[in-house]
């Protein structure tokens, strides 16, 4: 990290994402898609360090990462503090990433979650859960299910949040393919489901906010946008067979992707098979629920 003038006053842990199934129900006028997801944050995650600055600003450890105003963080930082006017100091962000990009793991919406997060705790929380939802809606999809995390059923463009319980143990081995796939181009693809059932979307409509059992969900996973992403890029699909060879028992994609997980109930086992993926070269998390 580049060296930073004066004390860290806060960090914030931005975690990842992954999509327990995925369905597309269909397109919006306003361009955005309808979907049912079920959304797991998990416990893969990057860091946001604060200091005191003199004006609001943004430094990344990962140099492929644009720092200006274009970062998701300093949109969230410019959003907070347009909905929140009381004068206070600036913050440089140091962002200390982990999570892949163009991974379909939620990483820069994480990102700007915790930028939500933390300035509105530095700043003496001003902004109540519900207008930090409303402005985390305006940065993206998925930011409203990443200011708190845990398990949620997320519908509507990905905003309309049921909180959900997760019931037993659960290990996921995550690999990243190496290819980023832009989450526009994987909607501006999928065709939505012409029959509107398929045993997914009755088991998410027989949840209605309750407990939500593993087991039962993982023998009706299904992700819309695993097929044509595995048909661009092929290494998607071998990475999923690699991963099932290593003892996966359930593989699937997270998002739009690249990224696909492996569904393994035994510690030891997920972490063989992690470390299997590992030394094929591969970018593999272990990871549990967070
Ligand atoms: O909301 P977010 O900025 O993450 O979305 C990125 C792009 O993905 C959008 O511009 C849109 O093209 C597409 N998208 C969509 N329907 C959703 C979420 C995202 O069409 N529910």
């Amino acid at each position: 990290m580049e060296s930073l003038a004066g004390e860290e006053v806060h960090r914030e842990t931005a975690r990842a994402k992954i999509n327990l199934g995925l369905k597309i129900l269909r397109r919006r006028p306003d361009g955005y898609h309808d979907l049912c997801t079920i959304m797991q944050s998990v416990d893969l995650a990057d860091q946001l360090h604060f200091y005191r600055a003199e004006q609001d600003q943004l430094s990344c450890s990962d140099p492929a990462l644009s720092t200006g105003p274009d970062n998701l963080v300093l949109r969230a930082v410019a959003l907070f503090r347009s909905r929140w006017t009381t004068p206070g100091p600036g913050f440089h962000i140091h962002l200390a990433k982990h999570i892949p990009m163009g991974a379909g793991l939620g990483g820069g919406s994480a990102d700007a979650a915790a930028a939500l997060r933390g300035l509105n705790h530095l700043c003496g929380n001003p902004l109540d859960p519900h207008t930090l939802s409303t402005l985390a809606g305006q940065l993206g999809s998925d930011v409203p299910f990443l200011l708190a995390g845990g398990t949620a059923l997320a519908q509507g463009r990905g905003e309309v949040l049921t909180p959900l319980c997760w019931e037993g143990e659960v290990f996921y081995v995550l690999v990243y393919p190496g290819v980023a796939v832009s989450t526009a181009w994987a909607y501006g693809q999928v065709k939505p489901s012409l029959t509107q059932s398929s045993p997914y979307l009755t088991f998410t409509s027989s949840l209605s906010g309750g407990r939500v059992a593993g087991t039962a969900l993982f023998s009706v996973l299904e992700n819309d946008f695993q097929e044509l992403v595995e048909r661009a890029n092929p290494i998607v699909a071998e990475v999923r067979t690699h991963l099932s060879l290593a003892g996966a028992q359930i593989c699937s994609m997270s998002g739009s992707g690249s990224t696909v997980y492996g569904i393994v109930d035994d510690r030891v086992a997920a972490l063989q098979a992690h470390q299997g993926l590992g030394a094929r070269g591969y970018r593999s998390f272990f990871c549990v629920p967070a």
